[in-house]
């Protein structure tokens, strides 16, 4: 059975979000079946998603939580993250990979970035560690992982963990090995707009047993078993041996996952064949350039973002393409200039590139049923927009 259309598709051309979930029959037959099977909850799709989850990226466990933040979340306190820790971030990512951070009482330190790339600057991160440097987060922006030789190069003498922010970039390689195998903990992200959906959800991925271990017990309250569990050994008593907090994903959620993951590498091969496109469209418009590719690096291509030629006014250009039924996006400003973080006293200037980058930027629809037209659409759009 085709994957359902969203209405007008065919018949007029439509507004083209940034992103989009593709939701398909067998997708709603799982999580009907899910729905029926009795386990709502905490039962047997939830280890079967982390199961297939982590032997499609190669690692050895996964714990499945109700959000990509609750993924970080759960990374820092398996960490050890706490008052007194400094965490280094990348300027430009969502605010989640921060606030995770602060969730434990430690102190978000921003990187800046690399111009081309959006990429944490290495150089950078080396001129923020100090001795309170507990971890650094290491964002895959746009779906091309960072450059984790150098930041083991720094982290590793000085004891220092990294937890890969994968939220972009399932699928996604580091010469030649697999994001989710990359970092101490790597955390993904199944909203709707990201490769594969749980309608909200999130996934931690580690070797480290222990680590698992202490997030699957923090996911739940901080108790020691499951409800699951329990219902097996026919236990009643449990024990809460630390505050955890409830992020834990249903199994009607998983059902939805394990049905997308069938296609995940599908999806992958389809962004890239659609940026691959992209940049053959671009190459003629001066005014707009894709990001930089590693040659050791292979793109999931969450967003496609093109740099904006120094002196042309984004916003503008941003507004006539959304006019012209174009969802251009923007990912993203500078966490530290959210006004939470100016509250906690971050200033402007801390990380001039991502701030003078962070103007440039605009994100392209990135959309795996994308046809070479739809590309010839947008870029279409964008010629006349920077012109
Ligand atoms: C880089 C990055 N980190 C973390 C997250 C948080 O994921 P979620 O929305 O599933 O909590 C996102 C989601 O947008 C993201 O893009």
């Amino acid at each position: 059975m085709p994957d359902r259309e969203i209405p007008g598709d065919r018949t007029e051309p439509a507004f083209l979000p940034y992103g989009r979930q593709e939701i398909g029959d067998a997708d709603v037959k799982a999580v009907v079946e899910a729905l029926v099977s009795g386990w709502l909850t905490t039962g047997p799709r939830v280890v079967e998603f982390e199961q297939a989850f982590v032997s499609h990226v190669g690692a050895k466990e996964g714990v499945a939580v109700n959000s990509g933040t609750a993924a970080l979340h759960c990374a820092m306190r398996a960490l050890g993250v706490g008052p007194g820790d400094d965490v280094i971030v990348p300027a430009i990512t969502f605010a989640a990979s921060a606030n995770a951070a602060l969730y434990e009482g430690a102190t978000p330190i921003f990187a800046d970035i690399e111009p081309d790339t959006l990429l944490i600057d290495p150089t950078s991160v080396a001129a923020r560690i100090t001795p309170a440097t507990r971890v650094i987060v290491a964002v895959d922006y746009a779906g091309q992982p960072a450059d984790y030789n150098a930041l083991y190069a720094l982290a590793k003498p000085r004891g220092i963990r990294i937890i890969a922010d994968a939220c972009h970039a399932p699928g996604a390689t580091y010469k030649g090995r697999a994001t989710g195998t990359l970092a101490d903990i790597s955390c993904f992200s199944f909203h709707p707009v990201k490769h594969l959906t749980t309608c909200e959800g999130g996934m931690a991925v580690t070797d480290n047993s222990g680590m698992a271990a202490h997030m699957r017990r923090f996911r739940n309250h901080g108790i020691d078993s499951d409800h699951r569990s329990r219902e097996a050994a026919g236990a009643h008593a449990y024990d809460m041996v630390e505050l955890g907090f409830n992020y834990r994903l249903p199994d009607v959620q998983c059902a939805l996952g394990l049905s997308q993951l069938k296609r995940l590498s599908g999806w992958v091969a389809a962004r890239q064949r659609i940026a691959a496109l992209y940049e053959d469209a671009l190459a003629g418009l001066a005014e707009a350039v894709p990001l930089k590719a590693h040659r050791d690096r292979t793109n999931a291509h969450h967003l496609y973002v093109v740099k904006l030629m120094d002196g042309i006014d984004r916003d503008r250009v941003f507004a006539r393409l959304r006019a012209d039924g174009i969802g251009a996006n923007v990912h993203y400003a500078p966490v530290y200039l959210h006004s939470h973080y100016r509250k906690l006293g971050y200033k402007p200037g801390l990380c001039p590139v991502a701030e003078a980058v962070s103007r440039q930027i605009l994100t392209l629809p990135m959309i795996p049923a994308m046809t070479a037209g739809d590309v010839r659409r947008v870029v279409g759009a964008l010629t006349r927009a920077t012109a």
